[in-house]
């Protein structure tokens, strides 16, 4: 198959992976819920269709691996997640894996020496339990086995989910690759931001990755009746938590290159008649500078708290995530601006599992460009010819690192 013949196919598969979905008319993929299965199905055998053994881990990351015909134990692995945000678009994550499988299409006839795995990572975003990067933790056996007990929204703990799914949660240990046997990840996925275009570039070269920070924050005061509570009198949470988002907002327009985001509110009882006695929300910040970040968060949560106290409230907040800035291995990065020809560097704003696998392996990320920036929105889109120089650069690149 010629390149722009299977550039189509990477495609068509994007699109046909966008029906497995949780919600009707409407991509929301969640870690291990039903469409994952066939997405499994799916994958797995376009991967046996270009001579990979496919494999499911037991924290749910699909694994195709080519066999290195030596007795070679190295394996370089290639990958991203196949979960998605609520109302997702395409091709946050799906694409890196099906143009690693395509890639791997292209490579049938080349004789590499390492192995190669290409890793459909069961879960990124963080969405079902509020934790990302589950899937990437699992294979650098960084899982943390607390996690199991915790909740979905419907009450299901993770534990039970992964049962569910027909896997056994004991087993994740297992998922873990040995130390040493992996001697490289690389990812590729769209920009998610408007730095290319903007430079009229099809693909840049990650050089890092923006650290970032998680919290869920619970203002708790005091549900009343709408009508017959005196303004005066209310120990409302909702107008806490509306105040503190603001303040984000002037903070983080205060602090150059900070992002920092409240992305879910949760209003308890939620009712049009009733004073909200609780209002839980969720707080992301992020920078390329830790020690910025962490100052700023900590201004946050100091703001929350005076917030609270100013107003009557009691406030709890539980950290979520604190995962540093991590910069990608400069000789692999470094190899694949020459494999692949590509020039400019940029660093990533979204996370990524390669931020995880950075801690195993040497790690390198190419970015697709992100036609109007978008992502994270049903209108994510890419362009056929970034993606068939994204196909024609990993072809390059994983068989200069399989050789
Ligand atoms: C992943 O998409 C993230 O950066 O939150
Ligand atoms: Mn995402
Ligand atoms: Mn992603």
């Amino acid at each position: 198959m010629d390149l722009d013949s299977l550039t189509g196919e990477v495609l068509e598969r994007c699109d046909l992976l966008a029906r497995f979905t949780e919600e009707p008319g409407r991509l929301t993929r969640r870690f291990l819920t039903p469409p994952m299965h066939d997405v499994h199905r799916t994958l797995s055998a376009w991967m046996l269709e270009a001579g990979l053994q496919p494999r499911v881990d037991a924290i749910g990351n699909l694994i195709g691996r080519r066999a290195s015909p030596s007795n070679d134990s190295h394996v370089f692995a290639v990958g991203s997640h196949v979960d998605t945000v609520p109302n997702a678009g395409r091709y946050d994550g799906i694409l890196g894996v099906v143009l690693g499988i395509a890639a791997m299409k292209a490579l049938a006839g080349r004789s590499l020496r390492h192995a190669i795995d290409v890793i459909a990572f069961s879960e990124e975003e963080g969405v079902r339990y509020a934790t990302p990067f589950l899937g990437s933790r699992a294979v650098c056996g960084t899982f943390d086995p607390v996690l199991l007990t915790r909740h979905d929204a419907t009450g299901i703990t993770m534990g039970r989910a992964i049962q569910d799914f027909g896997l056994d949660p004991t087993d994740i240990p297992d998922a873990a690759y040995t130390a040493g046997q992996l001697r490289g990840y690389f990812e590729i996925h769209i920009e998610q931001g408007p730095v290319l275009e903007a430079l009229g570039l099809p693909l840049g070269i990650v050089t890092a990755i923006i650290g970032q920070s998680r919290r869920m924050l619970r203002f708790t005061g005091r549900a009343g009746h709408a009508g017959a509570q005196p303004m005066e009198l209310r120990r409302d949470a909702l107008v806490a938590a509306a105040c503190f988002i603001r303040r984000v907002e002037q903070i983080a327009q205060a602090t150059p290159d900070l992002r920092a985001t409240v992305g879910n509110v949760i209003v308890e009882p939620g009712a049009a008649n009733v004073v909200p006695g609780m209002a839980t929300l969720t707080l992301d910040v992020r920078h390329h500078d830790d020690v910025v970040r962490l100052d700023v968060l900590a201004r946050l949560l100091d703001e929350a708290n005076g917030l609270a106290d100013d107003r009557g409230l009691g406030l709890d907040s539980t950290a979520i995530l604190d995962q540093a800035a991590v910069p990608c291995d400069v000789e692999l990065t470094e190899r694949l601006a020459i494999a692949t020809g590509t020039t400019h560097r940029l660093v990533s704003g979204a996370g990524h599992d390669a931020m995880i696998m950075a801690s195993h392996c040497p790690m390198a990320m190419l970015f697709v460009r992100s036609p109007g920036g978008i992502s994270h929105h049903p209108d994510e889109s890419v362009l056929h010819d970034d993606v068939k120089a994204a196909l024609h650069s990993t072809i390059q690149f994983l068989g200069e690192r399989g050789a």
